[in-house]
C-alpha cells in the first residue's frame, strides 16, 4: 500500500463509521413508508430474506475488495483487474449524483428543526414546504431563480462537511461519527419513547404490523425489499469498498459487516415504530385511519411529521428529535459519500489529503449549489433521486457481482481473504449467493424498473426533461465513467498491491 494511507486508529471507530454511513435518510423516512406500501408486518419476510441472502453477502464482499486491495473504489477494483477499474469510477460518479442532492434533503431538515421550534409552518404545512419554503415553480424546467431559504443553509451544510472531509479519516471521518453517531441514538430513542405515549399511538403500530399475507405472493413487494436494503446499507456504491481500504491489516472484518447490518435494522425498525406511532396520532386527531394520513417520501417528512409536531403535546421537543436526527443521520452518511469521490481522486493523482478533498469537495458544493437551491430544484432531485436508485446502484452492483463472480472468478480468493481475518467463517454458501442469487434478484428488479421507467414518463414530467436528467444522466455517467479511466494514474499510485 501506498505509504502514509490513513487508517481508522480502532475497529471500534471503523464500525462506528460504517453505521453512520449506513444509517441514514433511508432508514428514517424511507423504509416506514415502503414497508408500509409492502405488506405492513408481513414485509419483514422478504426484508429479512434480502437482508440475509443479498445485503450481508454484498456488505462482505465490498469489506473484502477494499481489504484485500486496500484503495479507492478504482484503485481497488483496479488492482483486482486492469479492466474493472471503469466500475470503481462508476460507482464515484454514482456518489457524486447523489452526494449534490443528499445535501439538499439535509438542508431541509435543518432549517425544519428550527421550524419546529417557531412554528413557522402556520396551518398549512403543505403549501407551506413548497410554497413558501421552496417556491416550486409551476413549470418543471430548469432555471437560476435562487430561494435564498435553502440556499443558505445549504451553504452552511455544505462548509461544515467540507471542514470534515479536510480533516481526513481519523480527525475528521472518525470524530464526526464517533460525536454525531451516539447523539443520534440518543435523540431517536427519545423520540420514539415519545411518539409511544401519544393517543392513537397503537392504532398506527397496528396499521403497520398488521401483516397483509397475500402481499407475499406479489413479485413487486419482494423486489421493493432488495431495492431497499441495497440502499440501505450502503452496498455497492463503493463506500464500504473505501472504508474498509482504511483497515488495518488484521481487523474481524465479517464481524464487523454483521453489527453494522443488524444495527442498520434494527434502527429501521425503530424507526418505523416511531413513525407510525406519530401517524396513529395524527388520524387519531383527524379522525381518519392511519393509511389515509401515511403520505409517501418526502412529504412524509415534511408534510405529515409538521402537522405532528403542530398537534402533539410538546410537539416543538419532538419536531427539534426528528429533524435533528434526519441532519445527523444524513451528515454521517453525506461524508462516507464524498469520500468516496475524495479517496478516488487522491488515489489517482497521487494528490494530498487536503489538497484532493478541497478539489474534489469544492466543486461538488458548487454544483449543489447551482441546481438545487432553486424554484426548479425539488424536479431535479426527484428525478436525479429516481434514476441513480434504479440505474445507477441495481445496475452498477449487478455488473459488479457478474465482473468479479463469472468473468474475473474472484471470489475464492476473496472468500479465503474474509476467511483469514474473520470470525464469521463461510464459503459456499457466500459464493452461492453472490454468484447465483444476486445477479438473479438484481436482473429481475432492473428489468421490471427498465419496464415500468420506459413505459411512462416518471413523474408526468416533461419527456425532454426526464430524457435529460433521467436517461440522459445515466447514460452521461457511462460516458465520463470510461473518460475518467483513461487518465494515467499519478507514477505514485501503486497498481499492483503486494
Ligand atoms: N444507507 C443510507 C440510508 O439508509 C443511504 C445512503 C448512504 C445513501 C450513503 C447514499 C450514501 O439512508
Ligand atoms: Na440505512
Amino acid at each position: 500500500a501506498p505509504v502514509g494511507r490513513e487508517t481508522f486508529s480502532s475497529r471500534k471507530l471503523f464500525i462506528l463509521s460504517a453505521i453512520g454511513s449506513a444509517v441514514g435518510l433511508g432508514n428514517i423516512w424511507r423504509f416506514p413508508y415502503i414497508a408500509y406500501e409492502n405488506g405492513g408486518g408481513a414485509f419483514l419476510i422478504p426484508y429479512l430474506a434480502a437482508l440475509l441472502s443479498a445485503g450481508i453477502p454484498l456488505l462482505f464482499l465490498d469489506y473484502a475488495i477494499g481489504h484485500k486491495f486496500r484503495g479507492s473504489a478504482p484503485l481497488a477494483y483496479r488492482r483486482m483487474h486492469r479492466g474493472a477499474e471503469v466500475l470503481g469510477w462508476w460507482q464515484v460518479l454514482v456518489c457524486f449524483i447523489i452526494a449534490i442532492y443528499y445535501a439538499v434533503i439535509i438542508a431541509w431538515a435543518a432549517m425544519y428543526t428550527w421550524f419546529s421550534v417557531t412554528q413557522a409552518w402556520g396551518d398549512d404545512p403543505g403549501s407551506f414546504f413548497t410554497g413558501e419554503f421552496l417556491g416550486v415553480s409551476e413549470t418543471v424546467n430548469v432555471g437560476f431563480n435562487f430561494v435564498p431559504g435553502v440556499f443558505w443553509p445549504l451553504l452552511i451544510t455544505w462548509i461544515a462537511v467540507i471542514g470534515i472531509m479536510v480533516a481526513g479519516v481519523r480527525k475528521g471521518i472518525s470524530r464526526a461519527n464517533g460525536f454525531f453517531l451516539p447523539l443520534l441514538v440518543v435523540m431517536f430513542v427519545l423520540l420514539v419513547a415519545q411518539s409511544l405515549f401519544l393517543p392513537g399511538a397503537i392504532d398506527g403500530l397496528n396499521a403497520f404490523f398488521t401483516p397483509d399475507w397475500a402481499a407475499l405472493g406479489d413479485p413487486g413487494v419482494w423486489a421493493a425489499a432488495y431495492g431497499h436494503i441495497f440502499f440501505s446499507l450502503s452496498v455497492a456504491f463503493g463506500i464500504m469498498v473505501t472504508y474498509s481500504s482504511y483497515l488495518k491489516r488484521k481487523t474481524d472484518l465479517t464481524g464487523s459487516g454483521m453489527v453494522v447490518a443488524f444495527s442498520n435494522s434494527a434502527f429501521e425498525i425503530l424507526a418505523g415504530i416511531g413513525v407510525f406511532a406519530a401517524l396513529g396520532f395524527m388520524a387519531f386527531t383527524a379522525g381518519s385511519a392511519v393509511g389515509d394520513v401515511a403520505v409517501p417520501g418526502i412529504g412524509l417528512a415534511f408534510i405529515a411529521f409538521p402537522t405532528i409536531v403542530s398537534e402533539a403535546p410538546l410537539g416543538g421537543l419532538m419536531g427539534v428529535l426528528f429533524f435533528g436526527s434526519l441532519v445527523f443521520a444524513g451528515i454521517t452518511s453525506l461524508i462516507s459519500i464524498l469520500e468516496v469521490i475524495v479517496a478516488a481522486v487522491q488515489d489517482k493523482m497521487g494528490w494530498p489529503r487536503v489538497k484532493a478533498s478541497l478539489a474534489v469537495s469544492i466543486p461538488v458544493a458548487f454544483i449543489s449549489l447551482l441546481l438545487f437551491p432553486t424554484a426548479t430544484g425539488l424536479y431535479l432531485l426527484d428525478t436525479f433521486d429516481a434514476f441513480v436508485n434504479s440505474f445507477g446502484i441495481l445496475a452498477g452492483a449487478l455488473v459488479a457481482v457478474i465482473l468479479v463472480a463469472w468473468v474475473l472468478r474472484k471470489l475464492p480468493m476473496l472468500s479465503d481473504h474474509l476467511n483469514k481475518v474473520s470470525s464469521v467463517r463461510m464459503r459456499t454458501v457466500w459464493i452461492g449467493l453472490v454468484a447465483v442469487v444476486a445477479p438473479v434478484v438484481l436482473g429481475y428488479i432492473l428489468i421490471n424498473e427498465f419496464i415500468s421507467k420506459i413505459g411512462t414518463t416518471y413523474e408526468d414530467y416533461p419527456a425532454w426533461f426526464v430524457g435529460v436528467f433521467g436517461w440522459g444522466m445515466a447514460a452521461a455517467l457511462v460516458v465520463v465513467a470510461v473518460v475518467l479511466t483513461l487518465i494515467p494514474w499519478s507514477p505514485k499510485s501503486k497498481l499492483h498491491h503486494d
